[in-house]
């Protein structure tokens, strides 16, 4: 497919070995038609489910193991996608992590990490797609943010604050693109059920017992960018978040944030 042959056109998922991203992989290649291309760090789980997908819907399913915390992962990506022949016609910018402590105590390569993922990468891969998109006049671009986005979160400060930075950094896009044929949604879970909460050290806390399934999220997401919604928050016990925040003094709001992941009890 290299050379002058016409590119075929991929959806690129980060972040599918697990969670929200392996359920938007199983529901997209279900529905939709594009190659799938699977990013993340565990090889066997991306091949596994990729073997599965192929198997399952006769689709063309890519694996690309790569460590998208490396400064520079993003470029070293789409160039390996491209080198397959396919050009990004959809963009899930799902990895992602938070760490449940005190912002003090935090390892400082724990905070370059979280950065590094949740917001410079997906910057970088939006930014690498776009001018293609806007040649075919057609693309779509979902970027995973949270309702953690919407208010300070105390011990969540700076994964929350990464998360702000996704929804405001989506919306802008989306006005920027739009006239363009591009889609950009930003998709704000609530508590969700996958690795996330033993990655963040988010034990027994009163958010992580308040949990929607991966698929729910998913399904919602899916149904937001195809719509051409700009901002969705998944579960309903979840809607009307924004506008308590926009009502609630902000002091309120960042308390009540932090009663939420309180870790009432340590992991057995
Ligand atoms: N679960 C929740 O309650 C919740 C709520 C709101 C928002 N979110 C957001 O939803 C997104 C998906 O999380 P999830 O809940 O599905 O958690 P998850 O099951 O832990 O999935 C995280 C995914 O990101 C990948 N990933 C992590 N670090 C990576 C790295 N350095 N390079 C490449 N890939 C990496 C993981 O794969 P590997 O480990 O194989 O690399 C995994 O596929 C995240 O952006 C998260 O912030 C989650």
């Amino acid at each position: 497919m290299q050379g002058s042959a016409t590119p075929s056109l991929a959806t690129v998922i980060t972040g599918a070995s697990s969670g929200i991203g392996e359920a938007l992989a199983r529901q997209m290649a279900r529905d939709e038609r594009q190659a799938l291309v699977l990013v993340a760090r565990s090889a066997d789980k991306l091949e596994a489910l990729a073997s599965e997908l192929r198997q399952a819907h006769g689709r063309q399913v890519e694996v690309i193991v790569l460590d998208l915390e490396q400064p520079g992962a993003a470029g070293r990506l789409l160039a390996r996608v491209a080198a397959l022949g396919l050009a990004v016609d959809t963009l899930v910018n799902n990895a992602g992590f938070g760490l449940n402590d005190s912002f003090a105590d935090m390892a400082p390569d724990r905070i370059q990490g979280m950065m590094q993922l949740n917001m410079v990468a997906l910057t970088e891969l939006c930014h690498g797609v776009l001018p293609g998109m806007r040649a075919r006049g057609f693309g779509r671009i979902m970027n995973v943010a949270s309702v953690a986005g919407f208010q300070a979160c105390p011990r969540f400060a700076v994964y929350g604050a990464t998360k702000s930075y996704v929804l405001m950094f989506s919306e802008a896009l989306a006005a920027e693109e739009n006239g363009n044929g591009i889609r950009i949604t930003a998709v704000c879970p609530g508590a969700t059920d996958t690795a996330f909460h033993s990655v963040a050290g988010n034990h027994g806390t009163l958010a992580a017992r308040l949990m929607d399934s991966p698929e729910t999220v998913a399904r919602s997401g899916l149904r937001a960018l195809n719509r051409g919604r700009r901002v969705i928050v998944t579960g309903l016990l979840n809607k009307p978040l924004p506008l308590f925040v926009r009502l609630l003094p902000r002091a309120v709001v960042t308390w009540m944030a932090g009663v939420l992941v309180k870790r009432e009890k340590q992991p057995a």
